[in-house]
């Protein structure tokens, strides 16, 4: 483990439940603080560096995906260790060569401050870039979700979209989602806490029950 003996073995993990780590930071829009978030819900996500070309498809992405998290009250937030000045050259080419618009801010995070609080950079794979890591924030400011993909793999844009969607349903309706859960499916109940509610369970008219620690809800 000598190899990783350097300043980037200080990173931290906030763990899902947390509150999100505090911070302050320039990006291409100026100075932003966690604070500036307060009462929506933030996706915080870091790319390993300007002008290349899979973090390039990804900025067009997110940008698309940006209307439909707006929708959610969710904002979007990038981060890589590159500069201001990198961050808008870069954006200014990517919009000329994909005909868009990116209206998201992204921190110059030179100092590595952020990267180290949220645990966003990997030694093991790269001791100078931010790998892919995606914070679901919501507006309490607890970490809701955390996703990690190494350099090489762009994320699935859709998947974040659906995630957030999964998170507010969870919270609005007090269920959970099931696997490959879309908006407009049903919804898992949560399973009986009681010998008692499991025997029920069967005769309860507004789910679809399937056995006693499984049953799905409309939630329209
Ligand atoms: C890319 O965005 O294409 C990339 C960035 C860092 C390492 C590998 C690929």
């Amino acid at each position: 483990m000598a190899q990783f003996d350097t300043e980037v073995s200080q990173v931290t993990m906030p763990r899902i439940g947390d509150r999100a780590p505090y911070f302050e930071a320039p990006t291409n829009h100026g100075n932003i603080s966690l604070n500036d978030y307060k009462g929506k819900w933030l996706v915080l996500f870091s790319h390993p560096s300007d002008f290349t070309p899979v973090c390039t498809t990804e900025f067009v992405g997110f940008q698309e995906i940006y209307p439909d998290l707006h929708q959610l009250n969710t904002e979007l937030l990038g981060l890589s260790v590159d500069s201001v000045n990198s961050h808008i050259a870069w954006i200014r080419s990517i919009e000329e060569n994909f005909n868009t618009s990116i209206e998201f801010p992204v921190i110059a995070d030179l100092d590595k401050e952020v990267s180290m609080k949220y645990g966003m950079i990997m030694p093991g794979e790269s001791q100078v870039e931010t790998s892919r890591a995606v914070f679901v924030i919501d507006d309490q400011q607890k970490i809701r979700s955390i996703i990690y993909y190494p350099l090489t793999t762009g994320r699935n844009m859709q998947e974040i979209l659906r995630l957030v969607k999964a998170l507010q349903t969870t919270d609005e309706h007090g269920v959970s989602t099931p696997a490959n859960w879309q908006e407009g499916d049903k919804a898992v109940v949560s399973p009986p806490k009681s010998q008692e509610e499991a025997a029920k369970r069967s005769e309860q008219e507004d789910i679809d029950y399937i056995d006693w620690y499984i049953s799905k809800k409309d939630i329209q």
